[in-house]
């Protein structure tokens, strides 16, 4: 494609995108009466328009019908989450019986650590990516030591060759190669949070099964970013926030799925609660605990009805839109910024060093501005521009293809290079 840094080509960019018409289904946060250059989809995504009204008839219905509402409401609240299921498994390549939207991400991170790390005195170190979101090296820390072991010894963290800033996978591979013997899980984030690496999950799955591991992946910054296919991969199990790229507001629940392979294994350790139980005799209220055969044995409790509404209105534009063209227009809008920030390094000293690797990422680019330092990043805030700042010195931008335009690249570029 040949790009042009001009506010033309940009406008003319987005009548030709065919996705132009889903900008208008969310709320742009305003900036002097404009629409912001809102950037920071990877972290909370944008509120569609249709929120409110999925989680008014929830309220409505709570008015009306008081308890009745779990049989009673026009979605009835007992079953609620499984109006969830099927947009959600489509979206990460999962079969439905596979998937469950259920708590938040970190819990979940756990809940399925109680099944699939299971450390034996042979085997129990775990691999994963170093600088992993913190809430994943806490969670990972914490299992460590709950089964008593040291974490200096258990976790084998893969980090950037000297000079680099993204995790070469030859070196993952040879880390589970080296402990082949001794590895019971490989947990990684799909996208690294802070670089916007992608991981080549479907590789890294057979490469720690073959060693005997299982393998997990957090795809907090992967759901709604990239095409999945978490059942065809073969991965153990995964779990995601949808505050990000799911747009379901923030705090939403979380999803987890569990691959087909293990729904059938009812001996697997876990903790339990009655939302996990064999949904026709739950409420026989018998002490116990009958598990269902499907990823929603590992729910423990009832449905967070509002949540869950957000999620379904987001979930539903999301399939209307589909991953295919998502992802298409998401490597056209992702090019775009590296050929804009590319324009502004030509006039500004190469002062912008992209540390996103440009064969392995979604729609994120890492970004560290040389000899600036958060002060930039306040001022593009001041400028009506939204990125995220990350200690200690990166902006990260990701222009979602669901609501962000070639006109918000260009306008972001021209901001940028004012400040420089
Ligand atoms: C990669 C990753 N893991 C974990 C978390 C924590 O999520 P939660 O607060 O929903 O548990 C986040 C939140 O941004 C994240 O980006």
């Amino acid at each position: 494609m040949n790009f042009q840094n001009t506010i033309d080509f940009a406008r003319q960019s987005d009548v030709n995108d065919k996705l132009k018409s889903f900008r208008s289904k969310f709320h742009i946060p305003q900036h002097n009466g404009k629409d912001t250059v809102y950037f920071t989809g990877n972290s909370l995504g944008l509120q569609p328009k249709t929120t409110k009204s999925f989680i008014e008839q929830e309220l409505n219905d709570w008015a009306k019908y008081g308890v009745e509402g779990h049989f009673m409401a026009k979605n009835p609240w007992l079953p609620y989450h499984e109006f969830l299921t099927d947009n959600m498994a489509k979206l990460v390549g999962a079969l439905p019986e596979e998937t469950v939207m259920m708590n938040q991400l970190t819990v979940n991170l756990h809940l399925l650590m109680v099944s699939f790390y299971r450390p034996t005195k042979q085997r129990y170190k775990i691999i994963c990516e170093a600088k992993a979101f913190p809430s994943d090296q806490y969670a990972l820390q914490s299992q460590v030591k709950f089964h008593g072991f040291k974490i200096e010894d258990a976790l084998i963290e893969i980090e950037p060759r000297e000079g680099e800033f993204s995790i070469r996978h030859e070196d993952i591979y040879e880390a589970i190669e080296k402990n082949k013997d001794s590895l019971a899980l490989i947990m990684i984030g799909g996208v690294n949070y802070f670089t916007g690496q992608v991981f080549d999950m479907k590789t890294i799955t057979e490469a720690g099964h073959k060693v005997g591991a299982i393998v997990g992946f957090d795809l907090a910054h992967a759901a709604g970013n990239l095409k999945l296919h978490l059942h065809d991969w073969n991965v153990d199990f995964a779990c995601w926030c949808s505050y990000k790229y799911l747009n379901s507001g923030p705090g939403s629940v979380a999803g987890a799925f569990v691959h087909q392979k293990h729904l059938k294994n009812i001996e697997l350790p876990m903790f339990t609660g009655w939302w996990g139980h064999d949904k026709k005799t739950r409420f026989l209220m018998d002490k116990t605990f009958i598990p269902m055969q499907t990823a929603e044995r590992w729910q423990m409790s009832n449905a967070p009805v509002f949540a869950m509404a957000a999620c379904r209105a987001s979930l539903e534009i999301f399939v209307e839109a589909g991953m295919d063209a998502l992802t298409e227009k998401s490597k056209m809008l992702t090019a775009y910024l590296e050929f804009i920030i590319e324009e502004i390094n030509k006039q500004k000293n190469n002062c912008l060093q992209i540390i996103t690797p440009k064969e392995n990422r979604g729609c994120q680019i890492s970004i560290v501005a040389n000899g600036y330092g958060k002060d930039l990043y306040n001022k593009l805030m001041e400028n009506g521009v939204i990125p995220d700042w990350r200690e200690p010195n990166v902006i990260r931008c990701a222009p979602v293809p669901l609501y962000n335009s070639y006109e918000d690249v260009f306008r972001f570029g021209e901001i940028l290079k004012s400040l420089l």
